[in-house]
């Protein structure tokens, strides 16, 4: 796929000719300097916005002509998102937040009790009555997990998840996300511009001016067509 910001004079190639697959249960590390397309690259994969040409494909699912009501049903049910900053929802508690996947999903068995699961799962047993706005940024990244798993998603989505913690804090959660990884055998395609906190991972992909390469560069330099 290829997608193109802008209209004439003001275009920008944010990606250009990119073509892979990754396959079911694989921790992938999508890398490359600021401004390459690596968040493009998500939004793409994640249905927040489409490619100018190519296709995505999900589980087997053509995406490109599902209509936006499709697109939303698909990415609750689907995918789940965690960004660089939490973005929880002050006015709620912790628990609260983690469940809103879910209440739009509108598959409210035993939500509660997954919910409370996967905050245990985190690290936060002890915090999911507290609203959000009384947490640190670490516990806010860590419920942020919980509610990017609450929908058992088959791909998970991250941009730069620890991009805004201490380097401790963010190795806590980056060992947390290869655990539900490989406790769940759910796909994660992770943006980080902190390779080596991740160690050993399953894929790299780099981005280089819209591009995609399999593994670092420029010691591999096997385009992926
Ligand atoms: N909504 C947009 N409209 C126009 N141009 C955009 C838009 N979003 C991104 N771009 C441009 O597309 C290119 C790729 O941007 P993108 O956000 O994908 O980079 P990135 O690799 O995620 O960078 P960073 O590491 O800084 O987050 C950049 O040149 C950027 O300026
Ligand atoms: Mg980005």
């Amino acid at each position: 796929m290829s997608k193109i910001y802008g209209t004439d004079e003001n275009k920008i190639k944010a990606l250009d000719n990119v073509s892979f697959s990754i396959e079911k249960g694989e921790f992938v590390l999508i890398v490359g300097s600021s401004g390459s397309g690596k968040s493009t690259l998500l939004n793409m994969i994640g249905l927040l916005d489409r490619p100018t040409t190519g296709k995505v494909f999900i589980d087997g699912t053509d995406t490109t002509n599902l209509t936006d009501d499709k697109i939303s049903s698909f990415r609750n049910k689907k995918l789940g998102f965690i960004f660089q900053f939490s973005n929880l929802l002050t006015d709620l508690t912790v628990l609260e937040n983690v469940l809103l996947p879910r209440e739009i999903a509108g598959t409210n068995d035993s939500a509660e009790k997954n919910a409370i699961e996967l905050l245990t799962a985190v690290g936060l047993a002890d915090q999911i009555n507290k609203r959000a706005n009384k947490i640190s940024g670490g516990q806010a990244q860590r419920a942020a997990i919980a509610r990017g798993l609450i929908n058992n998603p088959s791909i998970v989505l991250a941009d730069e998840p620890t991009g805004n913690l201490d380097s401790v804090t963010a190795e806590i959660i980056v060992q947390l996300m290869k655990s539900m990884a490989k406790k769940l055998n759910q796909t994660f395609i992770v943006v980080t511009h902190d390779q080596h906190q991740f160690g050993d991972v399953d894929r790299v992909i780099t981005i280089k001016d819209g591009k995609a390469f399999e593994g670092n560069l420029p010691s591999e330099m096997e385009v992926l067509v």
